[in-house]
C-alpha cells in the first residue's frame, strides 16, 4: 500500500487543541513539472470524484474515488485527505477498502450531532460515510462506513446494505439534513437520466419519496438551500446533477419541484462530478463545492487527475433569471506571495500590459472597460482567453459562452496553476475550467486590445505559493 513505504518519514501535525492532525509521509515531493501547486492530487496514482465532503471540528475532510496501485481509473477505494483551510491537504490513510460487497464508489459525508443512528461510541460525534458497493459480485447497492475519531478510522456497519439494488448501476448516495420535516434526505442516481429521493429518521432505513428527471444528466446528485441574492427570506432549493448542472426549486422534504433549469455549471472541459461539504459551521455558512477537473493528462506523472479548487456558491438574480454563481474560497488569499497591478490603464492596439508577468501561478482580478474595443485577448500561461463586447461572447480556450457585458464592463478572474487554468467572470456569473500541458519554455501572458481600445480599470496578478510547502 503506497502510504506505507517503509521509506517514508512520518510526522505529525497538531490541531488548536493539540491532537494529532495527520501522520503521513513528509509532505516533501509534490514538485514534478505537471503536479498542480494549489489543486488537489493524490500522491500517488488515480483520483476521481471528490467524495464524503464534510467539515468537523476545525478540519475539511476530501475522501476521493482513489485507485492505490495505478494511474487509471481501477478497483476504487475511498482515498482520503484533511485541510484546515481547503487550501493546504494532508493525505491520510485510505478510509474505505472494497469488501465482499464490491469497490467503494461516490458517496458522501455527514455528521451525525443528535446521534440519530445510534453509532456513537465515544466523545467524538460520529462522522458517517454512505458509498455505493458496486463492481462486486452482487449489483450495485448503498452502504455505511461510521467513524468515531474524527474520521482517523471507520468501520463498516454490519448490516449493509442499507439500501438495497433498485436498478442497473444505482448509485452515489448524497445524504443531507432536512431540518423542517427533522429527517434525513438521500438524493441517488438510478439510471439514465433519473434520480430519486428518499428519507430516514436513522441514517440505517430508507423510505422512497420520489423519482426526479434531470435531462441530459446522470451521476452523483446534490442537493441544498441557498438564499437568492443573499436575502435569507427569499430561499430557492438547488439539485445539481453529475456534470454540476443544476435545477432549481422548491423542496419540502417530500418532493423536489423544478421551477427552472437544467442550467449550465461550467463552460469549460474540465468539470465533474461536484459535491458540496455538509456540516459547514453555521456562524460560516457558506455552501463549498469542490469537483474533480475529469479529463486531463499528466504524461510520466506518478500520479493522475486533479480537483479544482474548492469555490463558495451563490444564488443571485440576472435578466435571464436566478442562477448559480461560483468563486475561489477566500483561503487562497494566504498563498498569497508577489503582487503587479495597474490601475486606469488605457490599452490599445500593439502593446501587451502582461509583457512583464513571467510567474508560473497565479490568482489575476481583473475589471475592463470596454469602451469601443471590438476584441479583448488575454493569454495565460499560453491559454487564450478571448472577449467580444458587440456579442456578448466570451471565448477560453476554445470554448464560448453567452455573457453580455454590464455598464459596458466586464470583470475576470482567473486561477492559473501548472497544469489547470479556472476562469470565473462577473464575479463567477460564468465559469470555465480547463486542464491543460504548459509549452516548454518561460510561461507566457498577454493582455491586448483589437480593434479599438480597452480601459483597464483594475487589474491585479498576484503570484502563488505552492500549497504542498
Ligand atoms: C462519476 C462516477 C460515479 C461513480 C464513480 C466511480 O465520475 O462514475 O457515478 O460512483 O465515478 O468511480
Amino acid at each position: 500500500m503506497f502510504l506505507s513505504s517503509a521509506t517514508a518519514v512520518a510526522w505529525a501535525a497538531e490541531d488548536a487543541r493539540g491532537r494529532s492532525l495527520v501522520q503521513n509521509e513528509q509532505p516533501s515531493g509534490y514538485d514534478e513539472p505537471l503536479r498542480p501547486q494549489f489543486h488537489f492530487t493524490a500522491k500517488k496514482n488515480w483520483l476521481n470524484d471528490p467524495n464524503g465532503l464534510v467539515s468537523y471540528d476545525g478540519e475539511y475532510h476530501l475522501f476521493l474515488q482513489h485507485n492505490p496501485e495505478k494511474p487509471d481509473w481501477g478497483p476504487m477505494h475511498w482515498g482520503h485527505a484533511v485541510s484546515t483551510d481547503l487550501v493546504h491537504w494532508k493525505e491520510l490513510p485510505i478510509a474505505l477498502y472494497p469488501d465482499e460487497l464490491g469497490t467503494c464508489w461516490s458517496g458522501s459525508g455527514i455528521v451525525d450531532r443528535a446521534n440519530t443512528s445510534g453509532l456513537k461510541s465515544g466523545d467524538e460525534d460520529p462522522i458517517l460515510l454512505f458509498y455505493t458497493a458496486a463492481a462486486g459480485e452482487k449489483p450495485a447497492s448503498q452502504c455505511l462506513a461510521y467513524s468515531n475519531d474524527r474520521g482517523r478510522t471507520f468501520t463498516k456497519y454490519s448490516a449493509n446494505p442499507i439500501l438495497p439494488h433498485i436498478v442497473a448501476t444505482n448509485r452515489d448516495p448524497k445524504v443531507i439534513w432536512h431540518e423542517p420535516t427533522k429527517r434525513w434526505v438521500m438524493a441517488l442516481f438510478k439510471d439514465g437520466n433519473t434520480y430519486a429521493l428518499f428519507s430516514s429518521t436513522d441514517l440505517k432505513s430508507w423510505t422512497h419519496l420520489h423519482d426526479l428527471e434531470f435531462p441530459g444528466c446522470g451521476e452523483c446528485p446534490d442537493l441544498f438551500e441557498l438564499p437568492v441574492d443573499d436575502n435569507p427570506k427569499h430561499r430557492k432549493w438547488v439539485f445539481v446533477g453529475g456534470d454540476g448542472s443544476y435545477l432549481l426549486g422548491s423542496f419540502d422534504g417530500k418532493e423536489f419541484n423544478r421551477e427552472s433549469g437544467p442550467h449550465r455549471a461550467d463552460y469549460g472541459t474540465n468539470y465533474y462530478a461536484t459535491q458540496t461539504f455538509s456540516n459547514i459551521p453555521e456562524r460560516d455558512g457558506r455552501r463549498i463545492q469542490m469537483a474533480w477537473m475529469r479529463g486531463g493528462t499528466y504524461p510520466g506523472m506518478p500520479f493522475n487527475q486533479q480537483m479544482n479548487f474548492p469555490t463558495e456558491l451563490s444564488l443571485r438574480t440576472f435578466p435571464a433569471g436566478i442562477r448559480l454563481c461560483r468563486v475561489p474560497v477566500r483561503e487562497i488569499a494566504s498563498l498569497y506571495g508577489k503582487e503587479q497591478s495597474w490601475k486606469n490603464e488605457t490599452v490599445t492596439p500593439g502593446t501587451n500590459l502582461l509583457e512583464g508577468l513571467k510567474g508560473e501561478l497565479y490568482d489575476i482580478q481583473a475589471e475592463f472597460d470596454l469602451g469601443d474595443v471590438e476584441e479583448l485577448r488575454l493569454e495565460l500561461r499560453g491559454q487564450a482567453i478571448s472577449y467580444r463586447p458587440a456579442g456578448g461572447k466570451l471565448t477560453c480556450v476554445g470554448q464560448t459562452c453567452d455573457l453580455k457585458p454590464i455598464d459596458g464592463r466586464l470583470k475576470l478572474r482567473a486561477l492559473v496553476d501548472r497544469t489547470s487554468l479556472e476562469v470565473y467572470a462577473d464575479d463567477g456569473r460564468a465559469v470555465f475550467s480547463f486542464c491543460f500541458l504548459p509549452a516548454a519554455g518561460e510561461p507566457r501572458y498577454e493582455l491586448s486590445a483589437h480593434g479599438g481600445s480597452v480601459k483597464v480599470v483594475s487589474f491585479r496578478a498576484v503570484e502563488l505559493k505552492s500549497s504542498w510547502r
